[in-house]
């Protein structure tokens, strides 16, 4: 069968350059346009990547007609219901689902690396107490690369398993410590009895001078939000990970780089923005004056943690959380009024001919930061949450971008609308 490939001519020129293309599994098949420079002499344009494959990857897939999510194949709806934060990380990582042994073995090193230097816990003193935690983290988990001058050999596979265990490990140790600082309580050491989501809790919740007695739902709604979020394919924190990885820059570094991607409100921050918004819209009967702003071109309002790039359709993983978000509520006896408007948001939004045609359905943010504040979390670590959750994510694809013999620096090229080449002129002369 002829191998399917793409022409492209330039009418000018009438130069040809046949493009191959490339079938994956699943989604889109590429054009690939590696020659198109050397026999055209042109680029493609494509801001925002809406049409650009960055990269191969076997991790995630994700199909945004259907609303389809899996990681190394896994339905999220099942990694949700029957797996555990820890073990879809090891999946992320290593490619297949853990056997008791090798999930004993994983647990165990994640727990081995818990601890931080104990130098890191001065870095948050330089920050002023009310510093948006965000800006905390990427600090200091780049400052974590001070740490393995002699284990962060990128082109070694074990260093780079190695890097993928501390961050995971350390992730929760950096959060915890990015509220207590903020919250002016003392910093909580890791506790390796217990397990990775309990030991989270307790590292950001338990009082010096109380016994911790961690909360069974709480432990659980914290566990689905970490899966929910553990990976989401190029998005572009993660695409700031590879690309800054693939300048060979340090793995800590390039976690850091994902973090102050994430912070952005219209990726991670919105979890955020989400609880502002319907702060801002308060009651049940201003719903429709702030839809209407939302559809208003001239008006710079958006529904935060509505719309996204890949997802024409119901973003799978706000369907899980809204049911657990209903389940948590209910389990908790909690009255939240804020979640009466977000449903009621939903409601109106997904009759809207503005939201319909525009397949704009809600996202992962939509929920995610009702349940954080059942869970006592505050606002503005709610894209903290998140980074945890990703860092799994981003170390995952950082270890398969440089497994991959492919592997080049990212570097893309632009559509050049300056100033043509002038002279320099003296600024005495200058008008
Ligand atoms: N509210 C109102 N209008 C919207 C919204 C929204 N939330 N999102 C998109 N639109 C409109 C947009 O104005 C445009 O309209 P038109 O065609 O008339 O110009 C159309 O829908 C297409 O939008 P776009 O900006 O071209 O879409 P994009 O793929 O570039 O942006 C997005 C995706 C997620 C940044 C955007 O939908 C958005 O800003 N949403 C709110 C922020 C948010 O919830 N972000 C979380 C994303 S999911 C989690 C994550 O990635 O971290």
């Amino acid at each position: 069968m002829a191998t399917r490939s793409v022409t492209i001519t330039d009418n000018v020129s009438g130069k040809s350059v046949e493009c191959p293309v490339h079938v994956g599994e699943y989604g889109a098949p590429v054009i690939d346009i590696k020659n198109l420079y050397k026999e055209l002499g042109m680029f493609t344009f494509d801001i925002g990547y809406a049409s650009t494959a960055s990269c191969r990857s076997a991790i995630t897939y994700l199909d945004g007609e259907e609303g389809v999510l899996l990681h190394r194949g896994y339905p999220i709806e099942q990694l949700a219901e029957k797996s555990s934060f820890l073990e879809v990380s090891y999946l992320l990582v290593n490619g297949e689902l853990p056997n008791a042994a090798q999930l004993d073995d994983w647990t165990h090193s994640i727990k081995m690396h818990s601890m931080t230097h104990e130098h890191l816990s001065r870095f948050y003193q330089g920050y002023r107490y009310d510093a948006h935690p965000m800006s905390v983290l990427a600090g200091v988990c780049a400052a974590v690369a001070s740490y393995y001058h002699s284990t962060t050999d990128i082109y070694n596979p074990e260093h780079r398993l190695m890097t993928a265990k501390r961050i995971i490990a350390k992730m929760p140790n950096l959060v915890s410590k990015t509220y207590r600082y903020q919250s002016g309580l003392p910093f909580v050491y890791p506790d390796n009895s217990r397990e990775y989501v309990e030991n989270f809790m307790y590292m950001m919740f338990s009082w010096p001078t109380e016994p911790y007695v961690a909360n069974p739902v709480a432990l659980r709604a914290m566990n689905l939000l970490l899966i929910l979020h553990a990976d989401h394919e190029q998005n572009a924190s993660t695409s700031t990970v590879r690309l800054a990885g693939s300048a060979e820059s340090n793995p800590y570094a390039c976690v850091s780089a994902g973090i102050a991607t994430l912070w952005g409100k219209a990726h991670g921050g919105a979890n955020e923005a989400v609880i502002e918004m319907l702060q801002e819209i308060g009651d049940v009967k201003n719903i429709r004056k702030f839809v209407d702003r939302a559809k208003d071109k001239n008006d710079n309002v958006r529904l935060m943690g509505f719309g996204h790039r890949v997802y024409k359709n119901y973003d799978p993983r706000a369907k899980i959380i809204r049911q657990a978000c209903h389940d948590l509520l209910d389990s908790m006896n909690l009255d939240q009024p804020m979640f009466e408007i977000a449903m009621e948001l939903e409601r109106i939004a997904l009759e809207d001919e503005y939201f319909i045609s525009r397949k704009l359905y809600p996202n992962v943010d939509f929920y995610s930061g009702l349940i954080y504040q059942a869970l006592n979390i505050p606002t503005s670590m709610f894209t903290p949450m998140f980074a945890l959750a990703r860092s799994a994510g981003w170390i995952a694809q950082w270890m398969e971008m440089l497994g991959d013999g492919d592997f080049r620096i990212g570097r893309p090229r632009q559509l050049y609308i300056g100033a043509k080449q002038r002279d320099y002129v003296a600024v005495a002369q200058r008008k």
